[in-house]
């Protein structure tokens, strides 16, 4: 199918790929995932009940030193699409499982929406305890051209991406941002911990939990 977005997307990959990247692209329409109900059956052991196609896609984000979401804009917000997605990420942001990665994120819109979506997007890779780079939307405007013009600034965010991941700079406001995130969410891995020790054993040695 005909997209733009994975079009940005893909250029941003080749951009980290040419300094040396390897790359994986997960498409959420390729996919059959489910909508969060609110069950919290995640809290208990960090499984859903929704045997569908999410778990591999955590796995492979896990296996990443490095994530960009990418999504068109839809009604002045992310796709329902990446929603149910993002939804179902909620343990993971629980359980700051991908802390210590890098990120961006990349949106299209047909004309508004774009740098509102970037931000939410990468507010979500915040949440999940990723640093991010960056981020660019392009709006289309009936114009042809411009995903091709935004090409080189689409390269450069991928580049920039594998540059952090391999110097790993800081960002005192992120990480301001990502340790008061971390106090709250502490309370779950504590109020968890007897059935999910190994949780709040990672927790104690990350140092985002200290033992009396
Ligand atoms: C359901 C839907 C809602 C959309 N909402 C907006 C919008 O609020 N503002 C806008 O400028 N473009 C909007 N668009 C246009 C898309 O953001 C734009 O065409 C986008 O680049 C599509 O990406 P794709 O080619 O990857 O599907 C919408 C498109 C769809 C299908």
């Amino acid at each position: 199918m005909r997209s733009r977005t994975r079009r940005l997307a893909n250029r941003v990959l080749a951009g980290a790929e040419e300094v040396g990247a390897e790359v994986d692209l997960i498409d959420l329409a390729d996919l059959q995932i489910a909508p969060c109900t609110a069950c919290e059956s995640c809290s208990l052991d960090g499984k859903c009940i929704f045997a569908d196609d999410f778990p591999a896609a955590y796995d492979r984000m896990l296996d990443a030193d490095g994530l960009v979401l990418a999504s068109p804009v839809y009604i002045d917000n992310v796709s329902g699409q990446m929603k149910v997605f993002i939804d179902r990420l909620a343990d993971a942001i629980h359980c700051q499982t991908f802390a210590g990665k890098y990120g961006c994120s990349v949106a299209t819109t047909q004309v508004s929406g774009g740098d509102a979506v970037v931000g939410y997007l990468n507010h979500v890779l915040n949440y999940l305890g990723v640093t991010t780079v960056g981020g660019m939307s392009v709006a289309l405007d009936e114009n042809p051209e411009a995903l091709d013009r935004a090409e080189p600034a689409a390269h450069d965010l991928g580049r920039q991406l594998l540059l952090a991941i391999d110097k790993q700079p800081r960002y005192p406001e992120q990480e301001a941002e990502m340790a008061e995130n971390r106090e709250y969410f502490a309370g779950i891995v504590q109020a968890n911990r007897d059935w999910r020790p190994e949780e709040y054993e990672r927790w104690v040695r990350e140092g985002w939990i200290r033992e009396d």
